[in-house]
């Protein structure tokens, strides 16, 4: 009985190192648990149908979840070079009443020049006048075609509006004017604003004119009761 015990293991020896050596030596030999070598790889954004840990079916494609391309969390900043990081800092304002009252002290992080008015105003012409009319007086063809009626004029109503609300009004929307905030960068919503500031002074670039109407909605917004 022990003999062949013997023999049986110097024959299992003689297969097991016959089979760990090939004559391939690059080879790495013969794989016992391949699946730990080459896990399955999940690409990013591509769309395998199904979520493995919610998959039925039955679901509509829109329904199906795929792990691999989820959205980012609330608040994620773009990795980005530190002049577009500005404009990426998540908006610190509320979409509410009492949001947009406070936002009358956000400051525009770009310089109020006659480039920057500029900029603003070739974005104006495509996306705002046809409502706010060429010199921003609630005259535009969708206003006089009688669409939406009562669109306040910049250099009237609207003469000492901080940028801080029409920034909040640009991306939240107000009123009958939607939101921009898909159509226009945060970056863009500043430019558009530079010029409808030139639009506030009657269509002149005036280098501190906003200014002072900024300052003195700050001091309002620092008289308001609590
Ligand atoms: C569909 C028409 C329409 C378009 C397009 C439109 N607006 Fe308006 N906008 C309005 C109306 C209506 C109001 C008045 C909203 C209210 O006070 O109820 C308004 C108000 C405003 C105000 C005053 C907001 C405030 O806080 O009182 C600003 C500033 C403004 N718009 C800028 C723009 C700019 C810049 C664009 C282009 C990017 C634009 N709007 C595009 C219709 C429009």
């Amino acid at each position: 009985m022990n003999k062949r015990r013997t023999y049986l293991l110097i024959v299992a020896g003689v297969a097991l190192g016959a089979s760990s050596c090939t004559t391939d030596k690059n080879s790495p030999g013969t794989e016992y648990m391949p699946d730990m070598y080459r896990s399955p790889a999940i690409e990013a954004y591509v769309d395998y149908g199904m979520d493995p840990y919610n998959f039925s079916d039955s679901m509509a494609v829109s329904q199906r979840n795929t792990p691999s391309a989820r959205k980012p969390v609330a608040g994620t900043i773009p990795y980005g070079s530190q002049e577009n990081l500005v404009f990426a800092l998540p908006y610190a304002y509320d979409n509410t009443t009492d949001g947009y009252e406070a936002s009358a002290v956000n400051r525009s992080p770009i310089a109020h020049s006659q480039e920057n008015a500029d900029k603003g105003k070739v974005i104006y012409e495509r996306m705002c006048k046809h409502c706010h009319g060429a010199k921003g007086e609630g005259d535009g063809t969708i206003s006089t075609n009688g669409f939406i009626l009562g669109i306040p004029s910049y250099s009237g109503k609207l003469a000492d509006l901080p940028e801080g609300k029409m920034y909040h009004t640009l991306t939240f929307g107000k009123g009958l004017m939607g939101s921009h905030a898909s159509q226009l960068t945060p970056k863009e919503r500043w430019e558009v604003i530079e010029y409808v500031k030139v639009l506030q002074n009657g269509g002149k670039f005036v280098a501190d004119a906003p200014a002072a109407a900024v300052a003195e909605n700050l001091a309002d917004a620092e008289n308001a009761p609590e």
